[in-house]
């Protein structure tokens, strides 16, 4: 295994692992706002707004950005994984901070460690930027993810809290 910078060549990967991460998250999201979208409606919404496009185009553009990360783990040249971080000033205490943008490791390769080796090269470079720390926003249905987290010492700061229509 090793990581290095992501390549043209890794976007139809990298695609095929964003569709079904942005189509998890609206689902959470349509649900805490009680849309009661159906997966066809959560992928026609995906389609009709190039979000996979989109989303990607945005991780090539941080990559050639100074002060963001974005690496791609890889098995031979296979990529198996990608985690992007970026650097920011927190708006009151005006701390050099970092924020864990995004970390996907492919379905099957789960489980192995690897997230884990992923996110320790986010957290070298961002110690060589010299940061406060390292923050960044998951969802509370996504348990592996918050598990993952906490096994990797993240601590739980802020919450986000969501009222529906109805209740308006
Ligand atoms: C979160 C993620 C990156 C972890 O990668 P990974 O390579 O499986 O993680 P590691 O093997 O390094 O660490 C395993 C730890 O993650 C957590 N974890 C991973 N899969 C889990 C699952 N299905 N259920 C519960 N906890 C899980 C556990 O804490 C586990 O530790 P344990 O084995 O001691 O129980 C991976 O599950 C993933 O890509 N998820 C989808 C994308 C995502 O949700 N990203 C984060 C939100 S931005």
């Amino acid at each position: 295994m090793r990581v290095d910078k992501i390549q043209t060549s890794d976007r139809p990967v990298v695609e095929g692992w964003l569709f079904p991460f942005i189509l998890e998250h609206i689902g959470w999201w349509s649900s805490h706002y009680r849309l009661n979208w159906n997966r066809v409606e959560m992928e026609q919404h995906i389609r009709a707004n190039n979000l996979v496009e989109r989303s990607c185009d945005d991780l090539f553009k941080a990559d050639q950005n100074e002060t963001e990360l974005v690496r791609v783990l890889r098995d031979d040249e296979k990529p198996v994984g990608i985690v992007h971080a970026a650097i920011k000033a927190s708006e009151f205490t005006r701390l050099k901070s970092g924020r864990l943008n995004w970390i996907w490791i492919d379905e099957d390769q789960r489980g192995k460690d690897l997230g884990s080796k992923l996110i320790k090269v986010a957290h070298d470079w961002l110690r060589d930027k010299d940061v406060a720390g390292v923050d960044l926003f998951v969802n509370r249905a996504n348990e592996s993810a918050l598990s993952f987290y906490r096994k990797n010492r993240y601590q739980i700061s802020d919450y986000q809290m969501i009222l529906s229509h109805q209740h308006l």
